[in-house]
C-alpha cells in the first residue's frame, strides 16, 4: 500500500505496511534497555511530522553514517501506535535523490496565500505615522534583507507556525488580534502606534534563533540567547542608530518585545507593564493557541474518535464533532 501524505496515516493502518516519501528532520542513534543500537528518526513530510524507529541499527550502520538531516527517503513501515500516537517501525528505508523531489514540498508550509500576507504587513505599517518608528521598521524589516527572512521563516519549532512562512503568518495574526482589541477600547494613536511596531518586532529575532527551513532546530545563537533577548538587543541598537528615538517610546517597546511571553517563568525577563504590551501578549498567545488547535484538529481528522487526543500545550483533548 502507498500512502502519498503521511496526513493520511490513522490508526486503521496499524499493523500495516505503508509505503511514503518523507524528509529526515531528526535522526538519533539511541540504545534500548538491552544496550542495542537503534535508531530513533522524526519524519515530515508537507502535511505532517511523525516519530519512527529502526531496530536494528547495526544491520544499516554505513546507511545512517551517510544520512544528513533533510534528506529525503523513500520507507516501507510497520504503522504501529505509542502512547496514543502513531509510530512507524521502518522496514526499509532508501535515499531518494535531490532531483527526484523537490525538498520544499516535503516541508510544511502556509496556507496563506504569500502575497496577500504581504499586503497585510503593508496595511499595518502604513498606520505607523511617526517618522522615527517607521524608520525603525524599515531599518529591521522592510528596507533590509531580513525582509526575505522575516517573511519566509518559521515561528516555532513545533506546535503552531512551524512552517514556510510561519512567522509572517503568526506577525500578522498578532497584528490583527491586537488592533481589533485597540480600536475597541480606544486606545490613542500614539498606544496604537507602539502596539503595531511591537507586535511588528516581537518575535524577529526567531530569523535568528531558528535554523532556515528545511533545515529545523535552533542556531548556536539562538540556544545561547534565545529571541527574546536577541529581538530586545538587536530593536536597541538600531533605537540608538534612530537620531532624537522618543525615550517614553523605546522604553514602552522594549518592554513589549522583553514582556511578550507575559511571564518570567515562560522565558520574559520583565512582565509586560503598559497597556500595550499586555494586550500584545494576549495576542500573541491567542495566535499560538489557536493555531496549535487547529492544526492537530487537521492531524487528527482521518480518526474514528469524538475528541482528538491530548494536545500537551494546551492540556486537553478537543472534540471534534460538529
Ligand atoms: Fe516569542
Ligand atoms: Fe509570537
Amino acid at each position: 500500500m502507498l500512502i502519498k501524505q503521511l496526513i493520511n496515516i490513522n490508526k486503521d493502518h496499524v499493523n500495516q505496511i505503508i509505503e511514503a516519501i518523507a524528509l529526515v528532520a531528526d535522526m538519533k542513534i539511541k540504545l534500548t534497555k538491552s544496550e542495542k543500537k537503534y535508531v530513533d528518526l522524526v519524519l515530515q513530510d508537507a502535511s505532517k511530522q511523525i516519530d519512527a524507529k529502526f531496530w536494528d541499527y547495526d544491520e544499516k550502520q554505513e546507511f545512517f553514517k551517510g544520512l544528513k538531516s533533510n534528506q529525503p527517503v523513500s520507507i516501507k513501515a510497520v504503522v504501529g501506535e505509542y502512547q496514543g500516537a502513531l509510530q512507524l517501525t521502518i522496514k526499509e528505508i532508501d535515499l531518494i535523490n535531490d532531483t527526484e523531489v523537490d525538498i520544499r514540498s516535503l516541508t510544511p508550509t502556509s496556507d496563506w496565500e504569500i502575497e496577500s500576507m504581504k499586503k497585510g504587513l503593508q496595511y499595518f505599517y502604513d498606520k505607523v505615522q511617526r517618522p522615527h518608528l517607521k524608520t525603525l521598521l524599515d531599518k529591521m524589516i522592510f528596507a533590509t534583507d531580513h525582509y526575505e527572512k522575516f517573511c519566509t521563516y518559521p515561528a516555532a519549532r513545533r506546535v503552531h507556525h512551524n512552517f514556510y512562512h510561519g512567522l509572517l503568518q503568526h506577525v500578522l495574526e498578532v497584528l490583527k488580534y491586537a488592533y481589533t482589541v485597540a480600536t475597541t477600547k480606544k486606545l490613542s494613536e500614539r498606544q496604537m502606534e507602539r502596539l503595531i511596531v511591537m507586535a511588528f518586532l516581537h518575535d524577529w529575532a526567531k530569523i535568528w534563533e531558528y535554523k532556515q527551513l528545511p533545515e529545523t532546530g535552533f542556531t548556536e545563537e539562538g540556544s545561547m540567547l534565545g529571541h527574546i533577548f536577541l529581538g530586545a538587543h538587536a530593536t536597541l541598537n538600531t533605537i540608538e542608530e534612530i537620531e532624537g528615538f522618543d525615550n517614553d517610546d523605546k522604553l514602552i517597546i522594549l518592554n513589549g518585545i522583553l514582556g511578550h511571553h507575559g511571564k518570567l517563568e515562560f522565558g520574559s525577563p520583565v512582565l509586560p507593564k503598559t497597556v500595550e504590551a499586555q494586550i500584545l501578549h494576549h495576542a500573541d498567545i491567542m495566535s499560538g493557541d489557536v493555531e496549535s488547535i487547529l492544526s492537530f484538529m487537521k492531524e487528527e481528522e482521518g480518526k474514528e474518535d469524538s475528541f482528538t487526543g491530548k494536545l500537551w500545550n494546551m492540556g486537553t483533548e478537543f472534540y471534534k464533532k460538529g
